[in-house]
């Protein structure tokens, strides 16, 4: 037969490695055997070693069948348990050949994998590739097992061809398998493939989250005014080796841009769990016309995946403003009186409106429950000059963030002026339950804080509470003689 010819050729005229490859497969389904050397421009005979039998490029029907450098089997049974060669035909006649050894294992009742793993171990920091995958075109993974256990949960990310770890610890070590599906001419085969996987993250990557802008946001501009663009994502926990928060404008990066008009300037920080935020702004100094037509869009990235959001620019409505700050409060669903009520609706009223020639606008007092409330909300900030939010437990522990603090901190976070004024009416302690962005506004400004002393004199305009609030609202005629006065 062709086959012992080549052999013998090869065995007589090259060097003979005696290593051989084993490939381990699940009974029943594909497998797909790679020559281990190959170039596009040799051709490949396969040998079935036992037999001696060339197996043939595939037709219709064949369950074995070779392609080029790969060996095909859809799927493995048990008899296919053996020794295969490739043979690579150079152009100038040469010959070289693998041996390679293939064990199918039948499935046993509760093992999920063959024992003998075939495939390196992972040491990393918690990207575990699905082994084989790329010999396969289009195949679907299904599932990740971790020590035969399905996978699922946040800490856990997957990707086309990978999961990745959030974070990995020891405990995270162990064998981990991925079932995927691949489909040849229609039919459905599965695969499952296995590694270890050893943990060694000194810090790990999260999937980059962009805290804002939101996407497809519009931001109101002034032309012939400057401009910052702010874009905040989490990237990681503790400080990434790749970590980008950048701009594009109509996706060319604004480092090839016009350098008088757009500078770029990022830095980064540790959040609460040392989760690194990075943030870039970008900083247009003269907003033009064309800037109206472009995409703005901030990509964030890190060695796990990539992600961005797009925003506009609109010119800003002409309408004055109403509000000199709408008051952001915690909504208490009870009946008994509470102090913030007393404050919102009594105490701070008096001081800011009848004292100082304030206009407020307050939830329940200026909008009414029943109105279209997200659209009125929205309307009345619009027209606020300042947002003022109280900070009390009650804000902080509530799980749905009300829909006016929401919109606020968003507002605030996206314009670069600081426009927030923060309250804290009861005494926080450690701010690491607080929403991300409030944290960063209150490491951005800090806080006024209601002692429990100014209970005392709480109508006295003069306290030091109420000329730091004074402090942070905008300048009427009559609060600038008043506090003069004061
Ligand atoms: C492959 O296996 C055959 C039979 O065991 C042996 O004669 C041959 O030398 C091996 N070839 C290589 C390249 O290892
Ligand atoms: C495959 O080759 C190895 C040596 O490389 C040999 O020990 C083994 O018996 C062979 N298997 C079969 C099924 O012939
Ligand atoms: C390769 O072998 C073929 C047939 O055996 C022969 O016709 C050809 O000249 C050979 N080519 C080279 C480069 O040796
Ligand atoms: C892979 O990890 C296992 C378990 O820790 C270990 O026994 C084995 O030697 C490792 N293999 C390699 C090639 O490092
Ligand atoms: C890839 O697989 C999907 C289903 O998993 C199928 O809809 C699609 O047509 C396939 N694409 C190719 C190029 O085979
Ligand atoms: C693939 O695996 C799933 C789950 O184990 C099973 O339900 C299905 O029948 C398998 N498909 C084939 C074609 O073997
Ligand atoms: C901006 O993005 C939108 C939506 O992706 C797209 O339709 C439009 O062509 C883009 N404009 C420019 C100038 O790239
Ligand atoms: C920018 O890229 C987006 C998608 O990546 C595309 O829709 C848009 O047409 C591109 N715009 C330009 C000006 O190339």
């Amino acid at each position: 037969m062709m086959g012992f010819v080549h052999l013998i050729f090869l065995s007589t005229f090259l060097s003979v490695s005696m290593m051989s490859e084993t490939f381990d497969a699940m009974e029943g389904e594909a497998l797909v055997i790679k020559c281990p050397r190959w170039s596009s421009s040799v051709k490949f005979t396969w040998y079935h070693m036992d037999t001696n039998k060339i197996i043939p490029a595939e037709d219709e029907g064949s369950r074995i069948f070779s392609l080029k450098q790969f060996l095909w089997f859809l799927p493995t049974s048990r008899e296919d348990s053996g020794n295969y060669t490739c043979v690579i035909h150079f152009s100038n006649n040469r010959t070289k050949s693998f041996n390679m050894s293939v064990q199918v294992h039948p499935y046993k009742q509760g093992v999920c994998f063959p024992s003998q793993i075939r495939y390196p171990n992972d040491t990393g920091r918690g990207k575990i590739v699905c082994p084989t995958i790329d010999n396969y075109k289009n195949a679907t993974i299904i599932q990740w097992y971790k020590d035969c256990k399905p996978l699922q949960g946040q800490r856990y990310f997957q990707g086309e061809k990978y999961i990745f770890v959030n974070n990995p610890r020891k405990e995270d070590d162990g064998y981990y398998t991925c079932r995927f599906i691949y489909i040849h001419k229609g039919n459905v085969f599965n695969v499952s493939a296995t590694r270890i996987f050893i943990s060694k993250a000194k810090h790990s990557p999260l999937p980059p989250q962009i805290l804002f802008p939101k996407d497809k946001d519009i931001i109101e501009v002034d032309l012939g005014a400057a401009l910052s663009l702010k874009c905040q994502a989490r990237l990681g926990i503790k400080k990434q080796p790749l970590a980008v928060v950048t701009w594009d404008v109509d996706n060319i990066s604004v480092k090839y841009l016009d350098f008088s008009r757009f500078h770029e300037k990022t830095h980064f920080f540790e959040g609460h769990e040392q989760e690194y935020y990075r943030e870039t702004t970008l900083h247009i100094t003269e907003v033009k016309k064309e800037d109206l037509q472009a995409n703005f869009t901030c990509v964030a990235l890190n060695e796990m995946h990539n992600t961005k959001v797009t925003v506009t620019l609109q010119l800003k409505a002409q309408y004055g403003k109403i509000y000199d700050a709408y008051v952001i409060y915690p909504r208490s669903y009870t009946n008994e009186a509470n102090f913030v009520e007393y404050f919102v609706y009594q105490l701070m009223p008096d001081i800011l409106e009848n004292k100082c020639g304030y206009k407020l606008c307050i939830y329940g007092r200026d909008i009414y429950p029943g109105e279209d409330t997200a659209s009125a909300i929205e309307k009345r900030m619009q027209k606020s000059r300042r947002l003022i939010i109280l900070l009390t437990h009650q804000l902080i522990n509530c799980k749905e963030p009300a829909y006016d603090q929401h919109i606020a901190l968003y507002n605030a976070l996206i314009q670069n002026d600081a426009k927030v004024i923060l309250l804290e009416m009861e005494t926080i302690g450690t701010y690491e339950k607080l929403q991300e962005s409030l944290r960063f506004i209150i490491k951005q400004q800090g806080t006024v804080k209601w002692k429990e002393q100014h209970t005392v004199h709480p109508q006295s305009s003069n306290s030091k509470f109420w000329k730091q609030v004074r402090y942070h609202m905008p300048m009427t005629l009559k609060s600038s003689y008043s506090a003069n006065a004061g």
